[in-house]
């Protein structure tokens, strides 16, 4: 197979590139990304090393850049993981959203479609479903659940998806969705809440941590997520959704907590700071149907999964401190001086 991967040199990209050129190393993998600020090329330097592995800059809202890609390559597959993913920056600013995530998504379907109706896998969210309220443990996000969402950023993945379904049953592009919880492990930018907080605690710098740190995340390791996709890609059904998570949910204050515990920190680095907009309140993924159809289950548990994390964060400072010390000191300095 020859598969297109975009957003590749981000988190979940990079890391689903290294699980496929392990799991199958016979495929050919591509990766397009416009390496915006999310993006690092040091990421796939690994990568670039397996001959079955190309890069390619590009802007995936550039349908010429894109279409050029197709012809040279002749894809069998795309999984679109490019995206403008982080919900703070998606409240300052939501205008790259739409054009990335929604615009970026038509072209790359528009694509499948003319090239053969190829196979294509749009990688979403749980946060498309909206939230759940705190006092009822007992509901889940299942893929009936109906779209409802809160911040710019989970409303341009909600208008992506209703596309992709679009072209499903319009031009019978094979389509399928995964909508999946709050990934945690290697390569994740240090703006969200897991490496800001492990980055900060090393640095023995404030936790900001917003309003009562009560909000729930259904957090599963990122090795976990690229399983799903790799199963989906091959076995699932054009036309469908498939949610993907643990059952693994915590309050963020108890993962602040228990990343403080592992390095060995004091709790009075917490500080609790005016809440985001908008704050959704609980995401829980009800993971029956992937597991059901395709026999995929979580291997890392939360507890294994945050001490290899935060073990990766302490053996890769290169990775984050050229990152940290950049122009995201500027982001931190707005987003988070004075509140
Ligand atoms: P990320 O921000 O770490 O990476 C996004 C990548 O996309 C970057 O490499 C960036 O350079 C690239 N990109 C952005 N705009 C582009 C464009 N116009 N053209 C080409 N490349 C572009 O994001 P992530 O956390 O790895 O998320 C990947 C996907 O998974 C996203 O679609 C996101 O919505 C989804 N998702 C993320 C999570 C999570 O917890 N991080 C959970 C569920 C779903
Ligand atoms: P984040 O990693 O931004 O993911 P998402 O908003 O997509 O779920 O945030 C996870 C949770 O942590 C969310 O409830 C917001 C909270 N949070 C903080 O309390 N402090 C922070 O500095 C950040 C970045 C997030």
């Amino acid at each position: 197979m020859n598969i297109l991967v975009t957003g590749g040199a981000g988190f979940i990209g990079s890391n689903f590139i290294y699980y496929m050129l392990q799991k199958h190393p016979q495929y050919r993998i591509v990766c397009i990304d416009k390496l915006t600020y999310a993006g690092n090329l040091e990421t796939l330097r690994k990568a670039m090393e397996n001959e079955n592995f190309r890069f390619f800059k590009g802007d995936i809202t550039d349908r010429k850049a894109v279409y050029g890609l197709f012809e040279e390559e002749g894809f069998d597959a795309v999984v679109n993981f490019a995206a403008e993913s982080h919900v703070d920056r998606s409240i300052e600013e939501p205008e790259v959203f739409l054009r990335t995530n929604i615009l970026g998504t038509q072209v790359l379907l528009d694509a499948a479609k003319k090239y053969g109706n190829i196979r294509y896998h749009q990688v979403s969210t749980d946060e498309v479903y909206g939230d759940l309220p705190l006092d009822r443990p007992d509901l889940f996000f299942t893929e009936e659940t109906p779209i409802h969402t809160s911040s710019p950023y989970s409303a341009s993945k909600a208008s992506a998806d209703l596309l992709c379904m679009a072209y499903y049953r319009t031009y019978g592009v094979p389509v399928t969705i995964s909508r999946c919880s709050n990934n945690y492990g290697p390569y994740h930018f240090p703006e969200k809440l897991i490496p800001l907080m492990i980055i900060n605690a090393l640095h023995k710098k404030e936790l900001p941590v917003y309003g009562e740190g009560l909000n729930v995340r259904d957090w599963l390791y990122v090795e976990d997520h690229c399983k799903a996709i790799d199963l989906i890609l091959h076995g699932g059904r054009p036309g469908e959704v498939y949610n993907v998570g643990g059952h693994n949910e915590k309050t963020n204050i108890e993962v602040v907590k228990k990343i403080i515990s592992i390095l060995g920190r004091d709790e009075s680095l917490i500080k609790y700071v005016t809440d985001r907009p908008g704050h959704d309140m609980r995401y829980a993924i009800d993971p029956t149907k992937i597991t059901n159809e395709l026999g995929w289950y979580p291997e890392t548990t939360f507890e294994e999964g945050i001490k290899k994390t935060v073990d990766w964060y302490l053996s890769n400072k290169h990775w984050w401190e050229s990152i940290v010390n950049g122009e995201y000191m500027n982001y931190y300095e707005r987003m988070y001086s004075g509140r």
